[in-house]
């Protein structure tokens, strides 16, 4: 199976920002052998849609409504992403869930809604600190899992994008041991709810000077980056290892 590489940036780049980056990123792209995914904050996304149209490189937003349209002010379509030529959406980041509220049973129906419009959900999952330190690694990701994916069907794409919560944005990833155990036990709950073919990406804190070693352990199809991909070169460098 293809790596994939996916870039979240969260509330970063104008639409002129997105599309500089892409101008220099598509002259290194060529180099990369993976899947390549971005995700431009919402307003942004027209303009990733225009630079990227014709590349085989993905695009897609980091968070849509359950519906396609109605009365939702503030809210995303996933609609409108797939007419634009879109075709990830990135559900239930561990922002989402904490800053805005969002629970499980929100996630199980937008990966529901996103997989019936032929668009492809990369769930996140991931424990705090204090999950971690409690031993409960294995039960959170288990729910997390259970719940999300309830409504999930086994015969369309999906994605599952690991993420402890307190390496996102923190400089402190996972060892590699912890990443190799953690990945082992997703790549074993997803066996027994029967997605056992579902690529697992790493997230949190993935930096060009430890994606080749993070890579290289069990169960891990690829990344998730933030802050590292923001950059051409730094995320030039995550994608080519
Ligand atoms: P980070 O973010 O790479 O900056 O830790 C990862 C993410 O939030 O997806």
């Amino acid at each position: 199976m293809k790596k994939i590489f996916a870039a979240n940036w969260k509330l970063f780049k104008t639409p002129q920002e997105t599309r500089q980056f892409f101008k220099a990123f598509k002259e290194v792209a060529a180099s990369t052998t993976g899947e390549l995914v971005f995700f431009p904050s919402a307003i942004s996304l027209e303009a990733a849609s225009q630079e990227l149209a014709g590349s085989s490189i993905k695009w897609g937003a980091q968070n849509c409504y359950l519906q396609a349209s109605g009365a939702f002010t503030g809210e995303n379509s996933a609609q409108v992403v797939k007419e634009l030529g879109g075709s990830y959406i990135l559900i239930g980041h561990s922002e989402r869930r904490s800053l805005f509220g969002e629970t499980d049973a929100q996630v199980a129906d937008k990966v529901n809604f996103v997989q019936g419009l032929g668009l492809t959900p990369m769930l996140c999952i991931g424990e705090t600190l204090q999950e971690r330190e409690e031993k409960k690694t294995f039960r959170v990701l288990e729910t997390q899992l259970q719940l999300g994916l309830q409504k999930a069907d086994k015969s369309k794409p999906l994605v599952v994008a690991y993420e402890p919560v307190w390496a996102i944005g923190t400089g402190k990833v996972a060892t590699p041991e912890q990443v190799a155990e953690t990945h082992t036990d997703v790549f074993n709950i997803l066996k027994a709810l029967g997605f056992e073919t579902t690529a697992i990406l790493y997230g949190g804190s993935v930096k060009p000077d430890n994606a080749a070693e993070l890579i290289k352990q069990p169960h891990v199809s690829g990344f998730l980056v933030g802050g590292a991909s923001l950059e051409v070169s730094s995320f030039a460098k995550i994608a080519s290892v």
